[in-house]
């Protein structure tokens, strides 16, 4: 049979990660690939009691369908936490829950692009939220990052060279997969950019509450003053991703295009999971939860960091992510990074090649993505030894 595939669907190619993640099923491959929570970061006991007494209380409305927009006490909840910080606007905003953070992203893209418009990420970017772009057909323009977020230069550059550059996908919180915090600054900048370019932004925050040294930073969705911000949020990473339940918030008026578009994709997102967040976040001590999984990557990071600087060569330049669950290595000029990539794995150690986070296979890259999150300690160790080895 001869399947005449949509060209939508002939542009996309499996996903690199999910690719190497096949590979890591050999329990003998050290994964430095994923980018899953740790396994004792699942509130695993409060799940299960939850499950319990709400199938035992009250299972038909947790079984039962239910409304697009999400289930309301959770709804409710998480306005007041994105209120607290900033990120909701009780007169102007609504929230939405959605299936992950990542159909908060499609949806939007959905609502605002037509095809050939121009969606500008930074690069590397989330390599989920770029096939989801890339499914509608947008013209994806990647811009380079420094160590404070998306360069502003190369923005206003990308801006005037594109047509209709209707969306600005950012990740501003340790971001997946550079592990970079755009400061403050390059936030007033890149907001007050948009206000001048008629653009709107989607701010994907899945890692803000994981920071695990300095300071909080606020979110672009805070200096919001006239409703051009879409905030996307995940309990993937603090509660748990299997549970998809992610939300988005931004003006009604955007809300009711994206509830459209959640209808059409997959009616609601499963209730009982909404209904065990909700009970999560309003019947257990979340931010103590919180604080314990800060833990437990301030711990891992720093036993993935250590072992780098005993192992790596000083030419090879690794980030210092303050939260979030990525380290970026750079290679220098003398390693072809996807010969890197490939020995790694031959040798026992999975890590990500950075073009698998290109908005186009032709921007090149001679970086690697590293998770700390996953892996044992002792992983972690032997790891880096063992890629240290190689890149000597
Ligand atoms: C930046 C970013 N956005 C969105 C997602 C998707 O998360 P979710 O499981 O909430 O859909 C991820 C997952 O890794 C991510 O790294």
């Amino acid at each position: 049979m001869n399947y005449k595939f949509s060209e939508k669907v002939m542009s996309l190619k499996p996903s690199a990660i999910r690719e190497i993640l096949k590979m890591t099923a050999d329990p003998n491959i050290i994964s430095f690939a994923a980018g899953n929570p740790a396994p004792d970061a699942f509130p695993v006991e409060d799940i299960r009691r939850i499950a319990h007494d709400i199938l035992d209380e009250n299972p038909i409305a947790a079984l039962q369908y239910s409304i697009t927009e999400g289930y309301v006490p959770l709804r409710d909840a998480v306005k007041a936490r994105l209120a607290a910080q900033g990120s909701f606007d009780a007169d102007r905003d609504d929230v939405v829950i959605t299936s992950g953070g990542q159909q908060a992203s499609e949806l939007s893209c959905k609502s605002f692009l037509n095809e050939g418009d121009t969606l500008i990420a930074e690069s590397p970017s989330f390599v989920g939220c770029l096939n989801a772009f890339k499914s509608y057909n947008a013209n994806l323009v990647g811009i380079e990052m420094d160590d404070e977020g998306i360069r502003m230069d190369l923005l206003e550059k990308a801006i005037k060279e594109n047509p209709n550059v209707k969306l600005l996908y950012l990740i501003p919180n340790f971001q997946n997969p550079s592990g970079t915090c755009m400061s403050f600054e390059r936030r007033k900048q890149v907001y007050e950019l948009a206000c001048r370019e008629d653009i709107v932004i989607i701010e994907d925050n899945p890692y803000g509450e994981l920071r695990f040294a300095g300071e909080d930073i606020p979110s672009i969705k805070s200096l919001d003053k006239d409703g051009r911000v879409i905030y996307a949020g995940s309990f993937s990473k603090v509660i748990s991703p299997g549970m998809r339940v992610g939300f988005v918030s931004c003006a009604k008026e955007i809300i009711s295009k994206i509830v459209v578009c959640k209808q059409v994709s997959d009616v609601h997102s499963n209730i009982l999971a909404q209904m065990i967040c909700h009970r999560i976040l309003t019947e257990t001590d979340f931010e103590a939860h919180l604080s314990h999984l800060r833990d437990i990557y301030r711990r891992k990071y720093s036993i993935m960091a250590k072992a780098i600087r005993e192992n790596f060569p000083a030419d090879v330049k690794v980030t210092e992510p303050q939260g979030g669950l990525f380290i970026w290595a750079e290679l220098p000029e003398r390693i072809n990074m996807l010969d890197f990539c490939k020995k790694a794995v031959e040798n026992g150690v999975a890590v990500v090649p950075g073009t698998a986070f290109m908005s186009r296979e032709t921007d090149k890259t001679n970086s690697f993505r590293m998770n700390f999150s996953t892996p044992t300690d002792e992983q972690l160790v032997k790891g880096c030894e063992i890629l240290g080895k190689l890149l000597k």
